[in-house]
């Protein structure tokens, strides 16, 4: 089943990364303000999505209907939602198919219908449904059908609600979450706030490349309205996350995992304190011409082209409407580098001649007859796009 909603990856921002189940009415709405003012909105980003933590009610109980904490927020969930559309934005919430979700708050087992009624009525737009703890061992069977009963619910509404089915990577959900009605599944665990920590993949969590590698090995699973999500950003954290582990990135570091998602084509959902964020780390997050490859209505991810023998460097690019590519070249390793991109021997493109223009520094260079050269920092990503100048066989 579709709702035929998220046609291109969706944008926004998220409240768990940073603030984990602290987050309430003054917290969202400061965001929205600050995301307003700080030229968030422009730029694409639209949802304001509230994680978990909203909840009235802890421990394992089946308390509904569903009750928003009237400390965190006094005025009830149909008050932020208003506030949220009046300035342009639209609001997501989260629950989960458990009977708790994975901090503990109550979930939705048994109430999806009701729940995505109350939803609704509150004036929501997207909705994270938790699956990550609750349904860890359940058969993969058992998974499919309780998303598929909520995205049928949400449906049935009438309200244009956006399905995010997140169960962690777990189950391969890539293979059948878009049958089931989500626009959105995590490809892998928890995000941290590091750029290539092997040591977390052990305790659960995935860093920068761990994910870039998961979502080339199941990019073909992703498209306009059902999207690999690599997880919620990590720019701006700067390993202050109360709730994320990790020591934090470097500013190029973080430029470099938002360059990867957003030509990834997952959504982009900033988690950071948006009223903090660098001027820096704005300048990452605003870059239009990288946001319109994450936006490009093929919707197509990038995908691995080369690999250096010792795997430091790589080639990753991906096609464009306007039949254009866009091209990281990355650099793993912790030393400068030299990327050289052939047309045909790595992009396997025709192109005689060519020209670029470098995404990050916003120049044009070329047009270009012989492979281009470049210099690329420990861990950063070059992000170029390439245009056909000249074409003579196998056009
Ligand atoms: C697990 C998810 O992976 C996180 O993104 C977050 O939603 C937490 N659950 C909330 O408890």
């Amino acid at each position: 089943i579709t709702n035929n909603l998220a046609l291109t990856p969706p944008m926004g921002w998220s409240s768990w990364n940073n603030f984990g189940p602290d987050i309430n009415e003054t917290v969202v709405r400061d965001t929205i303000d600050a995301m307003e003012r700080l030229g968030l909105k422009d730029a694409g980003y639209m949802y304001i999505n509230i994680d978990d933590g909203w909840q009235r009610y802890k421990g394992s109980r089946e308390e509904h209907p569903l009750e928003v904490d009237p400390v965190k927020f006094p005025n009830g969930m149909k008050a932020v939602a208003d506030y949220a559309h009046s300035k342009g934005f639209k609001l997501g919430i989260y629950s989960g198919p458990g009977v708790d979700t994975c901090a503990g708050y109550t979930g939705s087992e048994g109430h999806a219908a009701e729940d995505a009624k109350l939803f609704a009525s509150w004036g929501i737009d997207h909705l994270k449904y938790d699956a990550c703890c609750s349904h860890v061992d359940e058969p993969q069977a058992v998974v499919q059908q309780v998303m598929l009963d909520m995205s049928t619910a949400l449906i049935a509404t009438n309200r244009s609600i956006v399905f995010h089915a997140c169960h962690c990577g777990w189950a391969n959900i890539w293979e059948w979450a878009a049958e089931e009605g989500a626009n959105q599944w995590r490809i892998g665990q928890d995000i941290s706030d590091d750029f290539n920590y092997p040591g977390n993949r052990e305790k659960y969590y995935f860093d920068v490349l761990d994910m870039l590698d998961r979502g080339n090995d199941v990019a073909k699973w992703t498209g306009p309205g059902h999207w690999n999500d690599y997880d919620m950003l990590i720019v701006g954290l700067d390993g202050e996350s109360k709730q994320l582990v990790g020591t934090g990135l470097s500013d190029l570091e973080y430029r470099t995992h938002f360059s990867l998602w957003a030509l990834a084509a997952s959504p982009l959902l900033i988690g950071a304190n948006i009223t903090k964020l660098s001027q820096y780390d704005l300048q990452t997050l605003t870059n239009k011409e990288i946001i319109a490859a994450n936006q490009d209505p093929l919707g197509l991810p990038i995908t691995l082209q080369w690999s250096a023998p010792d795997n430091k460097t790589q080639i990753y690019s991906k096609g464009m409407q306007d039949e254009s590519l866009v091209v990281a070249l990355l650099n793993r390793g912790t030393e400068t580098a030299s990327i050289t991109v052939d047309m045909r021997a790595h992009l396997t493109v025709p192109w005689d001649v060519y020209r670029v223009r470098d995404l990050w520094k916003k120049v044009d260079r070329g047009p270009y007859d012989i492979p281009f050269t470049t210099e690329v920092q420990a861990h950063e990503a070059k992000v170029f796009r390439v245009w056909k100048v000249a074409c003579t066989v196998g056009c």
